[in-house]
């Protein structure tokens, strides 16, 4: 076994980050997707997990959605297993009844002469962008806390694809592989050779943004990629305009808007986040939106959907097993023995641990 080890490292900005970023937690009080709203049936219960947080999400037959602790108060078995009748949850075991704050409020065989017991921890909920959203949390800051605002989710311009995936790695590695696309030799076989060049890094205290533009050094453009963007894809300036790539990380979210050479609406616009799922944080549940404008011709986007599809598959499968791999080279070697030597990455890395939390287990 490894020992913990904790890197010393000096940023850019001179900063010293003494946290290990593959150990760093991320912060529970935000809004984050936890299920699909298709998963969630009315009368049903769906168990879920953030950073190995047990959370059941209820979906009464009437009434909103609402999340509780997925552990009975009596014996701390999953209350996913239980009934929902009306707006309560009963447990399938001895049939504690919760209401949608948590509150225990019926024990079938309890006493005259006892008071009900305490019951269990109850999160802030909310559906939006077919997800079911839960504030994990610190719940005093849920009403306070931004929502995700993605106004191309509404835009009937814009047609959405949804992202599901389990992925076996650290949050961290998904954010570093979205935002640095010096990786572009990684996906040759799908999109051919492309050089990507930095235009410019801007940073807040939460938020870190990067512009790129590209060439394509040989092949062609691919048809899943070409139906995406649009035209051409062939990157050369169209009146003096380039194409132009935003990568954003805003913490915890992630954005990825791709302009094409003379537009003010993006071609693409994708929302990401990954949310860790075990105690450790060693995998995480990737929800993403890909909104793609439709072009110009009406019913078009649906004859070429499935090119867009397909091709967008295949670059999440390559990613998916790079980063995996990476997952694997840290746990093998105990720590980061990287040697990240772009800046955009290096300040990523400090943005990610200045606003992560300890791991559980280092808080036990
Ligand atoms: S374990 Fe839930 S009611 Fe007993
Ligand atoms: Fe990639």
């Amino acid at each position: 076994m490894s020992s913990v080890h904790t890197l010393h490292r000096i940023d850019a900005t001179g900063r010293s980050d003494q946290r290990d970023l593959r150990r760093t937690g991320l912060d529970p009080d935000h809004w984050y997707p936890l299920a699909r709203s298709r998963d969630l049936k009315p009368g049903k219960t769906l168990g879920v997990s953030f950073g190995g947080e047990p959370i059941v999400l209820v979906r009464p037959q009437k009434g909103a959605v609402f999340a509780l602790e997925d552990r009975c108060a009596h014996r701390q078995v999953p209350l996913h297993l239980g009934v929902v009748k009306g707006e309560r949850l009963l447990c399938s075991y001895h049939c504690w009844a919760y209401n949608n704050k948590g509150q225990c409020i019926n024990v079938p065989y309890l006493d005259e002469k006892q008071t009900l017991p305490n019951g269990v921890r109850s999160y802030a909920c909310r559906e939006a962008y077919g997800f079911v959203f839960v504030f994990t949390g610190n719940q005093a800051l849920a009403a306070t806390t931004a929502f995700p605002d993605l106004p191309s989710y509404s835009n009937p311009a814009y047609k959405t694809r949804l992202l599901d995936r389990t992925i076996n790695c650290h949050y961290s590695f998904m954010h570093e592989n979205l935002m640095d696309m010096n990786h572009q030799f990684l996906h040759r076989s799908l999109m051919g050779s492309i050089r990507a060049t930095l235009l410019d890094v801007r940073e807040g205290e939460d938020w870190l943004e990067v512009d790129y533009t590209f060439a394509r050094a040989a092949g062609k453009q691919p048809l899943g990629e070409r139906f995406m963007i649009g035209r051409g894809g062939n990157y050369v300036p169209v009146d003096g305009q380039i194409d132009l790539m935003t990568i954003r990380t805003s913490y915890p979210y992630q954005s990825l808007k791709f302009w094409t050479a003379g537009t003010t609406e993006p071609a693409l616009d994708l929302w990401n986040v990954y949310m860790p799922v075990d105690g450790e944080q060693r995998s995480n549940q990737t929800y993403g939106l890909i909104m793609v404008r439709k072009p110009g011709v009406p019913g078009l986007i649906h004859l070429i959907w499935p090119f867009i599809i397909w091709f967008t598959n295949g670059i999440f499968g390559q990613d998916r097993k790079i980063v995996e791999a990476e997952q694997r080279a840290f746990d093998e070697q105990g720590a980061d023995r990287n040697q990240e030597i772009f800046p955009a990455i290096q300040r990523l890395k400090n943005l990610l641990t200045r606003k992560g939390v300890p791991l559980a287990s280092a808080r036990a």
